[in-house]
């Protein structure tokens, strides 16, 4: 294989929390400072040709999941890329609007790379393959009520915005994508498998990384300033786990056909491990 279409692979883990007492807006200029140098991929400048090649080779089996994988990030990318500017403006901050823009724009990115990769390699009509996500059908009304929020008291407000962090950055990005993205390392990229997806999701994946961090940072400092909203978050996320749960473990059905889901997923074991990790990077 040549150079170019070597698979990288590594565990992409940058999220970095301060302590609960360091200043938001100290940790989001510092993240924004990080945005500015290191995110600046661009998704049309990743090589999709060896990709589609080692598609048409695949299984049957790995094929429907791989579709019905990439499909479910595709949809969650670009679902939150036209709900996220809420979050941008309840977060009450220059430096946090700052940052929370550069997540806008990557959100962007992200979902240009699948749309790429679907019009390239998948091709288009597989996409509504694409697994369930019932975490992120709730997302618009959570826009909807952080938009209520802004014209309301301060303290409102501020609830308002750790219930939206809680809900997107906490979990569907702090539990839910990291599941995925270890799942994509141990059924594809370590097998040599797919050097282009491999290299979106890396680069996806150190995005990500500041978003979680900035999310954990929120999450972290308010819930070490009231117990109340410390109580709120720890609901949260006992009332979205059953829902995220149970997309592992699930047979693939597509066209009256059933297929398994690869050995290597163990999505359950990995996304509840990682679920006690953030109750550790939030309240520990
Ligand atoms: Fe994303
Ligand atoms: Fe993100």
């Amino acid at each position: 294989m040549e150079d170019r279409f070597k698979v990288h692979v590594e565990e992409v883990d940058e999220v970095e929390i301060q302590p609960a007492e360091t200043a938001l807006d100290e940790a989001a200029y510092r993240l924004w400072r990080k945005a500015m140098r290191t995110g600046t991929w661009d998704p049309a400048g990743v090589d999709l040709s060896e990709d589609k090649k080692q598609y048409e080779d695949l299984g049957e089996s790995q094929r429907v999941y791989l579709e019905a994988f990439c499909g479910a990030f595709y949809n969650a990318e670009e679902n939150v890329a036209v709900l996220f500017c809420p979050w941008i403006m309840a977060s009450g901050s220059l430096w946090q609007e700052a940052f929370l823009g550069t997540q806008l724009v990557e959100e962007y990115k992200h979902t240009d790379f699948f749309k790429r990769y679907f019009d390239e390699v998948l091709g288009p009509e597989k996409r509504p393959r694409a697994l369930a996500n019932p975490v992120h059908d709730t997302l618009e009304e959570r826009g909807k009520r952080l938009l209520v929020a802004l014209n309301g008291p301060k303290e409102e407000r501020t609830m308002r915005f750790v219930e939206a962090v809680t809900h997107y950055q906490g979990i569907i990005e702090g539990v839910q994508a990291n599941t995925g993205y270890q799942i994509f390392l141990d059924v594809f990229a370590r097998k040599g498998l797919l050097p282009g997806l491999s290299e979106g999701f890396r680069q996806i994946q150190r995005d990500e990384g500041r978003h979680v961090s900035f999310g954990l940072q929120v999450l972290r400092h308010y819930a070490h300033k009231d117990d109340r909203y410390a109580r709120r978050i720890r609901e949260m996320y006992e009332e979205y786990l059953p829902f995220i749960r149970r997309r592992y473990g699930q047979k693939i059905k597509v066209d009256g056909r059933e297929y398994d889901t690869p050995e290597e997923e163990r999505g359950l074991e990995r996304l509840m491990a990682l679920y006690e990790r953030r109750m550790r990077d939030i309240f520990g």
